[in-house]
């Protein structure tokens, strides 16, 4: 099996059958992280260029030492130190490091749908490392990795998104993949920060995290975004706090074992509260490495698109 697109720019192009084919190689390259020998001849001979608009401690990290790990040349830019401060547009900055010889360009950026423009631009393979408001594709699929190493599955799960959906591409990317997937999807939040017509997608939504937690499998908590807020939407931190954040008793409407994750940056006492967050039953530090073998799967397939080689 091939990835269909030379690109990977959101889950809602990605069939389930893509989706398993990804989560199972990842589950390969997971094996090589946890290893004393962090090399594999997967990538050599490929050039891979990170291009961030936005900054990340994660996401670009991780595809970095995905990148160096399978033996791939790998370079990195930041829009803060490159050209692109002289004016150069993003189709110009996308041509220039297309014709260096580059097979995948990893790109954030902070307007929606900018990767989609740049692969339309490049010949190289682009991935989307967090567009806007839009998708961060990457994210949730280590995310549906992570809960399908613990809990063994993802149909019939029932997931709990809470907090900021509005702002969050790794809710959209995740409500999207979950769905196919055959995962339920609650979510909840202020009634500002819920998108409208977000039920479109099949996600059931909910004004309080009470309901959305009832009997959850997986909690998927996310950042209070104050930096993409162009006005207030709540009174204070505080009451943002007191009414959507997660602590030990709430935790207790889900199931028992229920699993807790966040995409990081945590905001300790937000969101969460640190004694959630650090609780056995949390998969936050998990996440971390297995966005390290969520990427180095991406990186494989989309440079093998047209043999016949497998990861094994
Ligand atoms: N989850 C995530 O995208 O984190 P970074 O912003 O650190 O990459």
């Amino acid at each position: 099996m091939n990835l269909k697109s030379k690109d990977l720019l959101g889950l809602k192009d990605l069939s389930p059958e893509e989706i398993k084919y990804i989560l199972d190689t990842a589950a390969t390259m997971k094996y090589v992280i946890v290893s004393n020998n962090k090399k594999t001849p997967h990538l050599q001979g490929k050039s891979i260029v990170t291009l961030f608009y936005e900054n990340s401690t994660r996401t670009r990290l991780s595809f970095e030492l995905a990148s160096k790990y399978m033996g791939a040349s790998s370079a990195n830019i930041s829009a803060s130190v490159s050209s692109v401060q002289k004016g150069e547009s993003l189709i110009d900055t996308g041509r220039t490091i297309n014709r260096m010889g580059t097979d995948i360009i990893i790109m954030r950026h902070p307007q929606s749908g900018a990767p989609h423009l740049m692969a339309k631009n490049v010949t190289a393979s682009v991935i989307n490392a967090g567009d806007g408001m839009n998708e961060h594709p990457t994210q949730a699929l280590l995310d549906m990795f992570t809960i399908r190493e613990k809990k063994g599955t993802l149909e019939g799960l029932k997931v709990a998104i809470l907090g900021d959906i509005y702002h969050s591409r790794v809710a959209r990317s995740n409500i999207w993949g979950l769905i196919k997937m055959g995962a339920q999807v609650s979510l909840a939040g202020p009634a500002t920060m819920l998108p409208p017509d977000i039920e479109r997608t099949g996600a059931k939504v909910f004004s309080t995290i009470q309901e959305a937690l009832i009997d959850a499998d997986v909690i998927i908590s996310l950042r209070l975004q104050l930096e993409r807020q162009k006005k207030a939407l709540f009174p204070t931190v505080r009451e943002y706090s007191r009414f959507f954040g997660l602590d030990e008793k709430r935790l207790q409407l889900a199931k028992k074992d229920v699993l807790i994750m966040h995409p990081g940056p945590i905001n300790r006492g937000i969101e969460l509260t640190s004694g959630v967050a650090d609780m056995e039953s949390s998969a936050i530090d998990e996440q971390v490495t297995n966005g390290v073998a969520v990427r180095m799967a991406l990186l494989y397939l989309l440079t093998r698109r047209g043999t016949n080689e497998t990861a094994n």
